[in-house]
């Protein structure tokens, strides 16, 4: 097998891995290695914005405020006072490398999400503001002649010096059909989520869940894996893609309506259509059962045309493209899968529980978003814990060497029919491990996801269709169980026969060793 040797390699080139990337460029050669094109990812599609305590208005503690009221009471204060502090530092260098958000009367424009207490959110074209943070990051990267993108390399698994170490990374090369080697001193996992679990989402094609199963195969702990985050307002017209109607057009007067034209939100909560985003989407989610219908509706009618066009351009355009004006038509909408909050547990320095595997970004769990995470601080989770992860593997490995190891021998396996159990998975994580969950449907998942995970056990998957099954089986079957054990409704986790909210503040833990899937 062809072996190649770096200092450091990065898995994943949405905004936590080329930030990553950037970073560890100043310590020595980088792989990116991506399995698709560079920037393809959750990222390049992100619209609402960054939130980051910038303005004249707001003040740090209010962002560390807001940020544990949405994450109900489960986030890590270290996690999210680091964040929340080195936001503005990240986001100014940003700007620095040439990120051109919008801007009014000659300073940033703030914009309101919800569940925010003021004005906080930073944003690019109006609704473009990930591709302009991936565009940023690429452009700047290219400064770097010591970081080498590998593109259309899928990594499978992560390779291992001793039980509790990582070195490296085992792939397959998608444009030559070979199996290869990376080697490196330290390994940073920035491969996002897990969206495509679902039948509804969001998120782009490449978002399976990879970097998570790899670490927890590889014995790294696991936190919080039940708690996923469903956005309200996924477009919902048949046979067209979840695309997302982005929370800042309720932040700029968007109002829910349901089929029979009536709004409803305040039935819920409070702050209406501001409420939390895990609120927003149950009240949906209940408003769509008591009405019999698959959507409600978001309206912008009331609001001015020119603003709408103008402030929402990309939005605007995708929806015509379904014969839908958003300034004339209220937008069908319903919940759709969007983010995972669990993931590969980490330290506010982004190390996992092995020697040489950092993690970063959505594939983390660090603590900053709890049971529920708040609008925004996603991007700018990715380039603080992106730079910081980046930073803390150069540091923590400056004595090692790079070095590569006899691979224990291993039997192949490729799954025949790959598109159909890839919709399978889908219709039974929407089914059972969805906006609303209960014993009965979480004990059907475990069985339907652990019957098939056993197939693959002892077995590498040869082909990118089985490895993504593999990965989406395995962090399925991890939230189902994890939701099974909470048996109570904390943030995005909701269970219809435990419906009242439990407030101890435990977290759910997962190691490979102590774990059977099929129990
Ligand atoms: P991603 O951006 O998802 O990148 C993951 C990378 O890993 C990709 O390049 C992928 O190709 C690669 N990869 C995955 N598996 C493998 C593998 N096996 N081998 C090699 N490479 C692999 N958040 C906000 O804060 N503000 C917003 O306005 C916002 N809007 C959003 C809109 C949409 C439509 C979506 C989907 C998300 C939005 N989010 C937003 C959430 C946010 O964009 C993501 O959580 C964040 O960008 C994740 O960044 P990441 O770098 O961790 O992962
Ligand atoms: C959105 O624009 O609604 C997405 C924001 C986010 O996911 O934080």
């Amino acid at each position: 097998m062809k072996t190649f040797f770096y200092d450091y390699i990065v898995l994943g080139s949405g905004v936590a891995g080329l930030r990553a990337a950037i970073e560890l460029a100043g310590f020595g050669s980088v792989a990116v290695v991506t399995k698709c094109f560079l920037g393809e990812s959750s990222s390049e599609y992100a619209q609402g914005g960054v939130a980051v305590a910038l303005s004249d208005d707001d003040d740090i503690s209010l962002h560390i405020e807001d940020t544990l009221r949405a994450g109900d009471g489960l986030c890590d204060m270290k996690a999210v006072s680091t964040l929340v502090e080195q936001g503005p530092k990240y986001i100014k260098q940003l700007i620095s490398w040439g990120a051109k958000f919008d801007m009014h009367g000659g300073v940033l424009e703030f914009s309101r999400e919800a569940a925010h207490s003021v004005n906080r959110i930073i944003h690019a074209k109006g609704d473009a503001t990930g591709h302009e943070i991936v565009r940023t990051l690429k452009e700047y990267s290219k400064n770097f002649g010591n970081i080498e993108k590998i593109e259309y390399t899928y990594a499978i698994d992560f390779i291992k010096d001793a039980p509790d170490s990582v070195c490296g990374v085992f792939a397959l090369d998608e444009k030559t059909g070979e199996f290869k080697l990376y080697y490196a001193k330290a390994v940073i996992v920035a491969t996002g989520g897990a969206g495509r679990l679902y039948r509804r989402t969001t998120n782009p094609a490449v978002v399976t869940g990879d970097g998570m199963a790899m670490a927890f195969r590889a014995g790294a702990d696991m936190r919080d894996m039940e708690f996923y985050q469903f956005h309200p307002t996924g477009l919902s017209v048949p046979g067209a893609p979840a695309f997302l109607l982005s929370e800042a057009m309720r932040g700029e007067g968007g109002i829910l309506r349901n089929v029979n034209m009536e709004r409803f939100a305040a039935k819920y909560h409070p702050d209406g259509e501001l409420a939390p985003r895990d609120v927003v989407s149950r009240a949906i989610f209940f408003e769509m059962k008591q009405t019999g219908s698959d959507h409600v509706f978001l309206d912008l009618t009331h609001l001015e045309k020119d603003f709408v066009r103008n402030r929402f351009p990309k939005i605007y355009t995708t929806c015509l493209e379904y014969n839908i004006d958003i300034t004339v038509n209220p937008i069908p909408v319903s919940p759709a899968a969007h983010y995972y909050m669990g993931g590969i547990f980490t330290d506010e320095f982004g190390r996992s529980s092995l020697k040489g595997l950092y993690a970063c970004g959505e594939a983390a769990c660090n603590g900053v978003h709890g049971a529920n995470r708040l609008a925004s601080n996603s991007l700018l989770e990715g380039v603080v814990y992106g730079g910081r992860s980046a930073e803390t593997a150069a540091a923590d490995t400056m004595d090692k060497k790079v070095h590569a190891v006899e691979l224990p021998a291993f039997e192949t396996v490729s799954e025949e029919r790959a598109d159909g159990m890839v919709e399978e998975i889908q219709e039974c994580m929407w089914d059972c491990v969805g906006v609303s969950r209960n014993s009965a449907g979480l004990a059907r998942a475990k069985e339907y996801l652990g019957g098939h995970l056993t197939k693959y056990k002892n077995y590498v998957p040869v082909d990118r269709n089985t490895a993504e099954i593999r990965n989406m089986l395995t962090v399925g079957l991890l939230m189902a169980n994890a939701a099974d054990e909470r048996k109570g409704s904390r943030g995005g986790h909701y269970r219809d026969d435990y419906p009242d909210r439990i407030a101890d503040n435990w977290h759910i833990y997962f190691h490979n060793a102590e774990f059977n899937p099929v129990k």
